[in-house]
């Protein structure tokens, strides 16, 4: 692992005590149907868009590694860098359970997304960020480094909390005075994230999916798909995945490529690709 990073000053509201959070609850969230839905869903549009092994993949805030784990697998060479040793600690933890050639197609660098370019350097041929942005006061810097280290025509994968939806979860939960207080927080107009205390208690942003797009063309790279993620099963809470599981993915997956679906899944995947610099 390398050396230690400190944040940017901004980066100031995620701090110690929800990294803790993070790390512990982010676990167990893994383990259920949600998590496994979610990790399931990128998987397959990943490997819809990246191309075929072997490359080079940076995986910014891939915390314990389980998209990591699995694109190693598949013969990628992968880098996760994440800022919090919790997670990273974790990732470790599971990589010596693996065999000895996907532990050694994978490296943890510690340190913040931020400042990638410097930790990490460029050109990667697929870069991943997935469920980060929540976690940060503005998105728009992290997106400008992702597409600053992805080489030209190379693949960015992110995955965020969905602005558009928010009282979804809470109306099927039966939950009626957050749901009320949740739809008259979304962003019907201008306001371009929305704040609440997520499943893992922590305080995290959501996105309108648009938004985060257009940071991406901003940013040098073209618009390629948009998913939605957790369509179906989103209010199910901590239920673990049954037996039926290869069916509610394949539920998941189509409700989760086409709309009305996809606007208001709990999370959005978009991929983009990464425009060639501009000759001079
Ligand atoms: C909810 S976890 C997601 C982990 C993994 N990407 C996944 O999808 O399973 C959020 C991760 O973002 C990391 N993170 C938070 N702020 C970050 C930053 N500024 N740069 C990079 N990673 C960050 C956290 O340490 C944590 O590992």
């Amino acid at each position: 692992m390398t050396a230690p990073r400190s944040r940017p000053a901004d980066n100031s509201w995620v701090q110690g005590a929800v990294d803790h959070a993070l790390a512990s609850g982010y676990q167990a969230h893994t383990a259920t149907l949600r998590g496994v839905v979610r990790q399931r869903l990128v998987t397959r549009a990943l490997l819809a868009h990246l191309p075929t092994p072997p490359g080079r993949i940076l995986d910014v805030g891939g915390g314990e590694g389980t998209q990591g784990r699995t694109l190693a697998r598949l013969g990628y060479e992968v880098t996760i860098c994440d800022p919090d040793p919790a997670m990273l600690r974790r990732a470790e933890e599971q990589l010596s359970d693996a065999d000895a050639a996907v532990r050694d197609r994978i490296t943890l660098v510690r340190g913040d997304g931020h400042d990638a370019g410097s930790l990490v350097g460029g050109g990667w041929d697929g870069v991943l960020c997935h469920g980060v942005l929540m976690y940060l006061p503005d998105p728009a810097a992290l997106l400008h480094v992702l597409a600053e280290v992805t080489a030209a025509g190379g693949v960015i994968s992110v995955v965020g909390k969905n602005a558009s939806a928010l009282a979804l979860r809470a109306g099927l939960q039966g939950r009626w005075h957050d749901t009320l207080s949740l739809l008259d927080e979304e962003p019907h107009t201008a306001a371009p994230t929305v704040a609440e205390i997520g499943n893992l208690g922590v305080p995290s942003r959501a996105d309108d999916p648009r938004q985060i797009q257009d940071l991406l063309v901003a940013a040098g790279a073209e618009p390629r798909a948009w998913y939605g993620i957790r369509v179906l099963t989103d209010h199910l809470g901590d239920t673990p995945p049954g037996p039926d599981l290869d069916t509610v993915l394949e539920a998941e997956w189509r409700a989760g490529e086409r709309d009305p679906y996809r606007q208001v899944a709990r999370l959005y995947h978009l991929i983009h690709q990464r425009r060639p610099l501009d000759p001079w």
